[in-house]
C-alpha cells in the first residue's frame, strides 16, 4: 500500500520487518529495514528504485493498485544494487520499453546482474529530466557505496532521494525521523555510517560539499532504508560531515576472545587500569565470539583507542579477533590508537600476530602489547592495570 509523502510523492516500497542479516552474513538488521521506492506523478509519472526480489511479486502487485503500470513514463535506477533493482525484472516484463535512467556504471551493473537489454539512458551529474511542473536533477555520488550509486533531485517538491546514503536499516511504519525514537534512530544511522560508509569517509566529505554547493533547497532526504527525513533534514548531512572526519569519542573498546577467562581477566585489568588514570573515558570490552561484530565496529568506529586480546591457541589468534581484524582491515579506520594483549600457555604466538594485524589494519600501535602465561595471578593482574595505565597516558 502506497503512503502519500506530499501531493505529488508516493512511498510505495516495502517495510522488511524480519531481516536480521543483509550483504548476506555481513551486516546485522536487529531492527529489519525497508526498501523505500517512491512514485512521482507530475505531468509525467516516474518511479525511483524497487525493492528487494523475494518482494517483487508483492511490490509490482501494490504499484498495481496505485497506478496503470502503462502511465509509468520514467524509472530512475539511483543503486543497481540488488535490494533496490531486484523488482526490475518482473516490473520490466510488464512494461519492456519504459527507460531506466540511471548512471553509466549503473547501466553496466544493472545488464551484469539481469543480462537484459533494457531501455538504459545513462546519465552524469547535472543532467535533467522535465517531468511536468517540476525538473529531476541527477548528481553522480561514484562510491557512495558503489561505483553506480546516484542521487535525485526533484525540484519544487526539493526532495533529495538519497538511495543508500544517510540511510539506516531500520523497519518502521512511522516513515518520518521526527516520529520515532530518537535513539533506536541515532544507532541505526551511525551502524550504518559506520560499518558501510567509513571506507568512503573522504568521498562523503567531497560529495557533500559538492551537493551543498548547488544551493538546493532541501526539505526532506528519501534514503532508500528505513525513514525520510523530513524535520531538520541538515541534521544527518551534519553528522555525515562529522563522521566523515575520523570522528572519536572519549571512548577505548576492548574486544577479545578468551578460551578459559584468563584473557577476559586481563581485559577487565587493563580496563580498571585505564579508568584509574582517566576517570572521564568510556571504556567498553565486548567479547568477539559472544557480541555482534558490526555493533562492535560501531563501537570500535566512536573510539579514540582500541585493544585487541586474544589467547593463542594453535599458535594463532582465535576465529572471532581473525574476523574482526579482517573488518577492520577493510573499513580502513584512520586515527585510531591501538595495542594488543592475550594469555598463553607455551607458544604464545596471539599477542604478536594481533599486534602486525592492528599494524597492517592502519592502526597506531603504541607499544608491543602484553603477554600473561596462563591465568593471571595478582602479580599478572597488577602487570595488566599498570598496561592500561600507561596505555591510558600514551594516548
Ligand atoms: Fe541498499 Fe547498496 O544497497
Amino acid at each position: 500500500m502506497g503512503i502519500k509523502i506530499t501531493d505529488k510523492v508516493t512511498w510505495v516500497g516495502k517495510i522488511d520487518w524480519e531481516l536480521r542479516r543483509f550483504h548476506g552474513d555481513e551486516y546485522s538488521t536487529h531492527r529489519g529495514t525497508t526498501y523505500n521506492s517512491y512514485l512521482i506523478r507530475d505531468e509525467k509519472t516516474v518511479l525511483i528504485d524497487t525493492v528487494w526480489e523475494p518482494f517483487a511479486k508483492e511490490f509490482v502487485d501494490n504499484l498495481k493498485k496505485e497506478i496503470d503500470l502503462n502511465e509509468i513514463d520514467y524509472i530512475i535506477s539511483n543503486h543497481a544494487e540488488v535490494d533496490h533493482s531486484g523488482a526490475l525484472p518482473l516490473l520490466m516484463k510488464e512494461i519492456p520499453h519504459v527507460p531506466i535512467y540511471c548512471s553509466a556504471n549503473g547501466a553496466k551493473a544493472l545488464k551484469a546482474h539481469y543480462h537484459e537489454d533494457w531501455n538504459f539512458v545513462t546519465v552524469k551529474t547535472g543532467d535533467e529530466l522535465d517531468i511536468g511542473e517540476n525538473r529531476l536533477i541527477f548528481i553522480e555520488a561514484r562510491m557512495l557505496h558503489w561505483p553506480d550509486s546516484m542521487f535525485t533531485y526533484m525540484t519544487g517538491e526539493n526532495i533529495l532521494f538519497s538511495n543508500d546514503a544517510f540511510g539506516q536499516h531500520y523497519a518502521s511504519d512511522l516513515m518520518y525521523n521526527d516520529l520515532v525514537d530518537q535513539a533506536e534512530l541515532y544507532q541505526e544511522a551511525i551502524k550504518y555510517y559506520a560499518n558501510i560508509l567509513t571506507p568512503f569517509s573522504p568521498l562523503v566529505t567531497n560529495k557533500i560539499k559538492e551537493v551543498l554547493s548547488f544551493n538546493l533547497p532541501v526539505d526532506m532526504i528519501a534514503t532508500s532504508h528505513g525513514i525520510i527525513w523530513r524535520d531538520n533534514p541538515a541534521q544527518i548531512i551534519e553528522k555525515y560531515l562529522e563522521w566523515a572526519d575520523d570522528y572519536q569519542e572519549n571512548q577505548i573498546t576492548i574486544v577479545y576472545d578468551t578460551m578459559w577467562n584468563a584473557t577476559r581477566r586481563m581485559a577487565e585489568a587493563i580496563a580498571e587500569g585505564i579508568k584509574s588514570v582517566d576517570k572521564d573515558v568510556t571504556v567498553k570490552l565486548y567479547n568477539a565470539a559472544k557480541k555482534d561484530k558490526n555493533d562492535i565496529i560501531t563501537e570500535m568506529f566512536k573510539s579514540k583507542a582500541i585493544l585487541m586480546g586474544s589467547s593463542t591457541v594453535n599458535k594463532s589468534i582465535m576465529s572471532a579477533t581473525a574476523g574482526l581484524l579482517g573488518m577492520i582491515k577493510g573499513i580502513g579506520f584512520k586515527n585510531k590508537k591501538a595495542a594488543a594483549f592475550g594469555s598463553y600457555g607455551w607458544s604464545g604466538e596471539s599477542v604478536g600476530i594481533l599486534t602486525e594485524k592492528l599494524k597492517e589494519a592502519k592502526l597506531d600501535v603504541v607499544n608491543e602489547g602484553i603477554r600473561i602465561l596462563w591465568n593471571p595471578d595478582e602479580e599478572g593482574m597488577e602487570k595488566c592495570r599498570e598496561f592500561g595505565r600507561e596505555f591510558a597516558r600514551q594516548i
